[in-house]
């Protein structure tokens, strides 16, 4: 059965969304389905605002970062009035199954409406920050790993230059995901992130005792802290400060920030949104619906919304280890005694 399918990118724009949609358009037009992206995320659908997608709209987005449908956050979305008119677009335009491509508050809006509008409903995991359950992987994810890491081992040659102390902001909302990958793949000294620790100011003496005491084991030399964004209040501008008076020794902050959105997605990101994106239409095939398509160790796999939201995903439980052994403050404690 020929079904018409409304697609959009919500949230985070993320690399490896236009991958997406392009697969999505690819997959739909073998089977001779009819697709639309509604623009700005959640807001091009309250107000109606939408482009055909056809095979020659998407050639060649596959390497492009960014959202060729643009993104938004939409907060008109979060109440009764917005999610009505959402719902009556949907009917109006004949659709038969919405796509949304987006991150957690995303695809928590896209479980709402599933309440309200009985088409079929399927979230794709579009974001950099990697928190979504029932998938190894977020789209874009590998490709913001690699983005901070260029620019943390761009920072390491003026650290090592200077022999300054670099405390690293890298974002992922409230998870460590890229934290703890960046600072493992740039051989930071430390790792600061949400999962580790539970109230920064309490562990304070202990991020003071760590950096004064790579400072004995390495002598003077640079230092590379790579910090989650919202773990100190204040950012790591604030906690550069509080170090700098805590040891006497100037700690320069530096917040990587919206870079890490954007660039041309790496190949993987590229394969898995193609994968993610064909298997979405396949399962739309099938008649699913409620579900986020992911990959868990290599298999495709379709797991509910309200799964995928609400189950904290952990982070690598071996590479959690490998960070804190490398630069574990009791060893270095002891080593320094056996200096
Ligand atoms: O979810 C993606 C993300 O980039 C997070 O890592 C970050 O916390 C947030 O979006 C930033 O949102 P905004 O671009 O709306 O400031």
């Amino acid at each position: 059965m020929r079904k018409k399918i409304a697609v959009i990118t919500s949230g985070g724009d993320a690399p490896g969304m236009n991958a997406c949609v392009r697969a999505i358009v690819l997959a739909a037009n073998r089977y001779g389905h009819q697709v639309i992206g509604f623009k700005h995320g959640y807001n091009g659908l309250i107000e109606n605002e939408y482009k055909e997608l056809t095979v020659e709209s998407v050639q060649h987005i596959i390497k492009l970062g960014g959202t060729i449908l643009k993104s938004a956050r939409c907060e008109p979305f979060t109440t009764d009035k917005g999610l009505t008119t959402a719902v009556n677009n949907l009917s109006r335009n004949e659709i038969d199954a919405f796509i949304v491509i987006g991150g957690d508050g995303s695809l928590r809006g896209l479980d709402r409406l599933s309440k309200h509008w009985d088409g079929q409903v399927i979230g794709v995991p579009g974001t950099i920050d990697n928190d979504l359950s029932g998938t190894d992987n977020t789209i874009g994810y590998q490709t913001a790993i690699d983005t901070a890491l260029d620019s943390i081992d761009k920072l390491r040659d003026t650290a090592d230059a200077f022999e300054r102390i670099f405390l690293v902001e890298v974002m992922g909302r409230y998870a460590g995901f890229i934290a703890l990958a960046s600072a493992v793949a740039s051989g930071a000294e430390q790792a600061l992130f949400p999962e580790s620790i539970e109230d920064p100011h309490l562990e304070l003496e202990s991020i003071v005792q760590h950096v004064e005491c790579l400072r004995k084991v390495k002598g003077k030399s640079s230092i590379i802290m790579v910090i989650a964004e919202h773990l100190w209040p204040g950012g790591v501008t604030d906690l550069a400060e509080t170090l700098t008076k805590q040891i006497g020794i100037e700690c320069r902050p530096c917040i990587l920030g919206h870079i890490q959105r954007g660039g041309a997605p790496v190949a993987y990101d590229r394969i898995l949104a193609t994968k993610l994106g064909t298997y979405a239409v396949e399962i739309i095939n099938e008649g699913q619906s409620g579900v986020m398509v992911g990959e868990i160790n290599n298999r495709q796999c379709a797991h509910k919304l309200n799964y995928v939201y609400s189950e904290q995903k952990a982070l690598d439980p071996y590479l959690v280890k490998i960070q804190q052994n490398i630069f574990d403050v009791v060893q270095c404690l002891n080593q320094t005694k056996t200096l």
